[in-house]
């Protein structure tokens, strides 16, 4: 059991100070945010408590950073004295994106332990991936109790770190490229007579399907595609349509944009 804080609980810290909460981990869940009334309604929600961030950053075993990379060296300003002062080991996670261990070392002390992760928005249902790299102070016990700590907001998976940008492209930006994906399936539904609500449900459903199956077969992508396309069936005229259109190149470019943004 470990004092678990976090400092940022918007959308991506409050869907992982969710999982903390889930986890039975916590000792106790401190939560701080700029605008406090956020950090409130999220300690009512998880029983944990709303703090200023120094007392996160004063009594938390494992620390989480959820601010926007262009606030964190003003935050982590107010609160250096703080982390200096503290005689007990903590454990740093950093979810800021482009942040790598090596500017979170000179900004933080490169002697401390610290986890950088890439988590996405889905882990606010169980079902995100949280990928980590570890700098060189971590030690295997704290590695277990991050991964224990995160276990439910799905996936957990270290990764090179050198990787994590081309996989963030996927995992963190996805999101949007599927929600983009089912609006538009649903848009073909109400086009084809389906009410609107139903049109959204059945696409988003299917969506999790096809992954669930991709993912629990272990079947190859294109596998998949050819079971459901039966020869002159309607399927195929909606592949057709898609490679016409240039599909699968649109979304492999949207990939490599998003990899190509410096942060
Ligand atoms: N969203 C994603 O899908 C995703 C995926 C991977 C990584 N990330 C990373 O997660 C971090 C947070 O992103 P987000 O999407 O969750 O943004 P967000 O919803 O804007 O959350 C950031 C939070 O930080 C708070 N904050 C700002 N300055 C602060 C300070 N000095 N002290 C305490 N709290 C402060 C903000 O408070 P206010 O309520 O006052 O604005 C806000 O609630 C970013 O670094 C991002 O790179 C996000």
């Amino acid at each position: 059991m470990a004092i678990v804080g976090f400092i940022g609980t918007g959308n991506m810290g409050g869907a992982l100070a969710r999982a903390a909460a889930k986890s039975g981990l916590a000792e106790e869940l401190l939560l701080a945010n700029r605008s406090p009334e956020k950090a409130q309604r999220l300690a009512k929600e998880l029983g944990g408590r709303a703090v200023y961030n120094q007392e996160a950053a004063a009594r938390a075993d494992i620390l989480f950073l959820g601010v926007k990379p262009q606030m964190l060296e003003d935050m982590l300003d107010g609160i250096r004295d703080t982390l200096k002062a503290r005689k007990e080991r903590q454990l740093i996670v950093s979810m800021i994106a482009g942040k790598d261990l090596q500017t979170l070392g000179r900004l933080l002390g490169e002697e401390r332990p610290v986890i950088r992760i890439m988590p996405n928005i889905p882990a606010a249902v169980g079902a995100g991936v949280t990928l980590f790299c570890c700098s060189a102070a971590v030690t295997a016990e704290e590695k277990e109790s991050f991964i224990r700590l995160m276990a439910c907001s799905g996936m957990v998976t270290e990764l090179d770190e050198h990787l994590l940008d081309a996989a963030s492209g996927v995992t963190g930006c996805g999101p949007a490229f599927a929600a983009m994906f089912v609006e538009a399936l649903a848009d073909g539904a109400v086009a084809c007579g389906l009410p609107r609500k139903q049109a959204v449900a059945f696409s988003a459903q299917m969506l999790l399907g096809s992954a669930r199956l991709l993912l629990e077969s272990g079947a190859h992508p294109g596998e998949l595609k050819d079971r459901v396309c039966s020869p002159a069936g309607s399927t195929i005229q909606g592949v057709r349509v898609l490679e016409e259109r240039a599909f699968r190149a649109a979304v492999t470019d949207a990939v490599i944009a998003t990899f190509e943004k410096k942060f």
